[in-house]
């Protein structure tokens, strides 16, 4: 049952990689220069270079620009529709290659050091254990399969999957919980909210802060 479940998923991702590749292949790359300009709409809760401070703005420094071109483009049709201050926001960028800008722009910053938050080390091995391994007795497919090692991503040809490894430990907590409980339904296929369902406000708790500490 659970080796069937597991090829299921390994084809769903394999369809995703080539759909990725594709779509990359086929999207004219932003202008990290011009999107400096444009991005200051979004400087008072991500940050000038995208670090942001607070915990309820998510850190957009060195995100793959297809990934944050795909969430505006969420936001403006309202296929994520967990945040209205961000929809807000998103309905400001007037066009896609703006979006495409501002997306080159932040991508091209480097995440901050800095600790987001105190590090609780039991709770981050906890963590970690799931994050990389999964939970086969529950079908928790192992994160680090979709958000490659320590959560910095695959590759910005698979921007499908995006970089959350040092991300706020409370943006990853809320954006989990969305998936688990239907507020935030804008996962190809369904892949996160599948995965979500089947933790426990504990393992994302430990997920959350095993993630945040994954600094560069
Ligand atoms: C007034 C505050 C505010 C401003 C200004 C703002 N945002 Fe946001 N943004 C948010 C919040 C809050 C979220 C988190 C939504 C949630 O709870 O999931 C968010 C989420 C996002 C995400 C999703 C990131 C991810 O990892 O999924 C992207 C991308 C984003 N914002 C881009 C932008 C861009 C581009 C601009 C400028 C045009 C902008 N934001 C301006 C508040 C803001
Ligand atoms: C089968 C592939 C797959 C697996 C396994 C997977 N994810 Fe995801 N995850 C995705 C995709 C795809 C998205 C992007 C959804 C979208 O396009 O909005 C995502 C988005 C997320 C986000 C939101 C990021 C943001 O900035 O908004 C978080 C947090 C996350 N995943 C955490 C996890 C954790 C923790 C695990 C393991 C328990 C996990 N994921 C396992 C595919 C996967």
């Amino acid at each position: 049952m659970i080796n069937k479940r597991y090829s299921i998923v390994a084809t769903i991702i394999f369809a995703v990689f080539l759909g990725g590749m594709t779509a990359t292949a086929w999207a004219k790359g932003g202008d990290p220069v011009a999107g400096k300009d444009k991005a200051a709409l979004c400087a008072g809760c991500h940050g000038d270079d995208g670090n942001s401070l607070s915990a309820e703005f998510p850190r957009l420094a060195g995100q793959y620009e297809s990934y944050i071109v795909k969430q505006v483009r969420d936001f403006q049709s309202g296929k994520r529709a967990n945040n209205d201050t961000m929809a807000g926001m998103a309905a400001m960028v007037a066009s896609v290659e703006d979006a495409h800008d501002i997306g080159a722009y932040f991508s091209s910053q480097k995440m901050a050091k800095k600790p987001l938050t105190d590090a609780d080390k039991a709770l981050a091995v906890k963590g970690e254990k799931l994050f990389t391994e999964g939970n086969p007795m529950e079908g928790v497919y192992a994160c680090i399969n979709c958000h490659g090692e320590r959560g910095k991503g695959k590759s910005a040809n698979i921007s499908t999957f995006p970089r959350i490894g040092g991300q706020h430990r409370d943006y990853i907590i809320k954006n989990l919980t969305d998936f688990r409980d239907g507020r935030r339904q804008n996962d190809p296929a369904g892949m996160m909210t599948d995965i979500a369902r089947k933790l426990t406000d504990d393992e994302i708790k430990a997920l959350a802060t095993y993630l945040s500490a994954q600094l560069p």
